[in-house]
């Protein structure tokens, strides 16, 4: 008899693109160029800034401890740049400081969510949202969402959703895979719904700097006052200052879901590192002419992309209004002939793209979204050329024409 492990684990998912990457890892040590299209984070430097007041930190000896929550320091600077950026000001004992974003959403599923609890998450999803509600052992409720209606969940598709044991909602504007983002207009419906029940709301923010063609992104608590001791907004500096592997994410909640926090914290990772905090800090008060800067590189590599995308037969794509990714319907390509048998799926598709075209994407299935692909265009406008000029002379080709 194997020794038994953990129930609550059986039924997550592992992630769904590690045989894409181990295959494109493949592809790369036999010498070949790999259009990488699934990357999930900026290909920029953070700021120069950042990084000095990284370096002069550990020359001061900044290295110990820091309070569970975080240093004083930056969560003054979450609250300063939440204010500047946001449109509202916490307070310090709202802010929960964590190794990155995802961390502080699982804190947040430790913290609130439990066996019996559901919660609602708009599909297409970021991949960690069902999973994380899974592991706590509660049951994530899936709403399906249009493209036609900008991959948006409306309110009356939320409000059948809601049951009696509906503890949460989790919203991504802008979204991850989809790029889409929520007008103020229709977060205030969805508020509407929110307001009607006694649900707690997520919303992860994180790539809220992001927006192009002057969209702008409403924050909750900034439109919605009276929601504040219900709202739980997620955010990090990994987005916006390129500082992914600084892992420095943080919540903003009410104070009583702060103190749980700590203490779920206090018992597990205690606190983020202290250099990183620092130049979290930095990045939060310091210049934002390089958030400008990458925002507006973002923004011509989302045209080259989605332009390109729609240029191939067979591929559909809307224009997202934020993130760095391009969600496109590849249905149109089922039926290409390939070496594992005939283009059937998203994932059969995301997969042929690799062999035949070199091209590194991830398939919408583990997304929830059948029917579409994720290309992220955080990546040079050269590579996006070739990437695009790549796809095109396989699709060619696989219809006798190359
Ligand atoms: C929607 C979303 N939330 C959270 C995260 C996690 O961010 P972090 O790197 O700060 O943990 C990501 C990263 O890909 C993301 O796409």
């Amino acid at each position: 008899m194997p020794r038994k492990l953990a129930d609550r684990l059986s039924a997550v998912a592992p992630s769904a693109t590690l045989a894409m990457a181990a295959q494109a890892a493949r592809l790369r040590s036999q010498g070949h160029k790999v259009y990488p299209f699934s990357v999930g984070e900026p290909d920029f430097e953070p700021p120069r800034h950042v990084l000095d007041a990284a370096k002069a930190a550990i020359d001061k000896g900044v290295s110990h401890y820091t309070a569970v929550t975080g240093t004083p320091e930056l969560k003054a600077a979450i609250c300063a740049a939440t204010e500047r950026d946001r449109g509202y000001r916490p307070a310090p004992n709202e802010i929960t400081v964590s190794c990155g974003a995802k961390h502080a959403l699982f804190n947040v599923a430790l913290g609130l969510y439990e066996p019996g609890d559901e919660v609602v998450i708009p599909a297409p999803y970021w991949v960690s949202y069902p999973e994380q509600v899974r592991i706590v052992g509660a049951t994530p409720v899936i709403v399906e969402t249009r493209e036609d209606q900008g991959f948006r969940m409306d309110a009356a598709s939320l409000e059948r959703a809601i049951t009696e044991r509906t503890k949460a909602i989790i919203l991504c504007t802008p979204s991850n895979p989809t790029g889409s983002a929520y007008a103020e207009s229709e977060l205030r419906a969805l508020l509407d719904v929110v307001r009607r029940h006694d649900l707690w709301l997520v919303v992860d923010e994180i790539y809220a700097d992001l927006t192009y063609d002057g969209f702008r992104h409403a924050s909750v608590p900034a439109i919605a006052e009276d929601l504040r001791s219900r709202t739980i907004v997620i955010s990090g500096v990994s987005k916006t200052y390129a500082m992914t592997g600084w892992r420095i994410g943080w919540s903003i909640t009410p104070p009583e879901l702060s103190k749980v926090l700590d203490i779920v914290q206090s018992q597990s990772t205690t606190n983020a590192t202290a250099v990183a905090q620092v130049a979290a800090a930095a990045a939060l008060s310091g210049p934002q002419d390089a958030v400008r800067e990458m925002r507006d590189a973002f923004a011509k590599r989302r045209d080259r992309m989605v332009e390109g995308l729609r240029s191939i037969p067979g591929v559909r794509c809307r224009m997202p209004e934020g993130a760095f990714y391009a969600f496109a319907d590849v249905r149109g390509l089922y039926g290409i002939p390939s070496p594992n048998g005939t283009i059937q799926t998203d994932l059969d598709v995301a997969m042929w793209l690799l062999e035949e075209a070199h091209v590194a994407s991830v398939a919408g299935t583990p997304f929830g979204a059948p029917g579409y692909v994720r290309f992220s265009y955080a990546c040079s406008e050269s590579d996006i050329d070739g990437g695009i000029e790549a796809i095109r002379a396989a699709v060619t080709a696989s219809r006798g024409g190359g």
